[in-house]
């Protein structure tokens, strides 16, 4: 499995931008999503879990998945049986999970995602019936978010564009809106939540 991360995940943690990123990302997910104590989650792309341990107090059990091996070893070290994720090395669209969730979740992920429309249509399986999802990535940028590219499919994102991606494979109730604005010194990036329904 390609990892493009392997050189980042070491430092992940000490980025500000990063970590107060993933936060306002939490925040914006809680105020959207009704999440409960008997939700079984599944973050997308969990990295080193600066999503999904916001979110694991909030309900049952989050689950994460990611094709980084030194993300992933970053996130057992943070493991702890009062606070943890169940983590997997797997890209789930290549090798599909089975199980079927209450919910998805992810930060910063899609645009690592060449092919939308498999995504989209392996995620539909795994999300029960009336599950959510809820998805936050940059805004359309000028591929200047990223000081090297590599891996990086696509520089933010058209909100009708993926809307209809994201329709055309079975969500309903499809809402996106900015919750945040990431600071660079040369430019400022949007950051959206994309939220839906099985
Ligand atoms: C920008 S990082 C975000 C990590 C974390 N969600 C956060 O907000 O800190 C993107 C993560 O997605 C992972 N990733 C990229 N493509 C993936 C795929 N197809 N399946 C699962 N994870 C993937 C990378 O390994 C990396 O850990």
């Amino acid at each position: 499995m390609q990892d493009n991360f392997k050189n980042k995940a070491q430092d992940w943690d000490s980025g500000d931008i990063r970590v107060n990123g993933a936060k306002a990302i939490a925040n914006a997910i809680e105020n959207e999503i009704e999440l409960t104590q008997d939700m079984e989650i599944l973050d997308f792309g969990v990295g080193t879990g600066l999503l999904g341990f916001s979110i694991a107090p909030k309900v049952k059990q989050v689950y994460g998945v990611d094709t980084s091996a030194k993300m992933l070893e970053k996130l057992e070290e943070k493991n702890s049986p009062q606070l943890a994720i169940k983590a997997y090395h797997q890209d789930i669209i290549q090798e599909p999970l089975e199980q079927q969730f209450d919910g998805l979740i992810s930060s910063m992920t899609l645009h690592h995602v060449q092919d939308l429309d498999a995504f989209f249509h392996t995620i539909y399986k795994n999300i029960k019936q009336n599950g959510f999802i809820a998805i936050a990535d940059l805004e359309s940028e000028d591929g200047s978010f990223h000081s090297d590219n590599t891996g990086v499919h696509h520089f933010g994102f058209e909100e009708e564009a993926l809307k209809e991606i994201v329709q055309k494979n079975g969500f309903k109730d499809i809402k996106i809106q900015n919750i945040n604005t990431i600071n660079k010194e040369h430019r400022n990036f949007g950051v959206f939540l994309l939220t839906a329904k099985k």
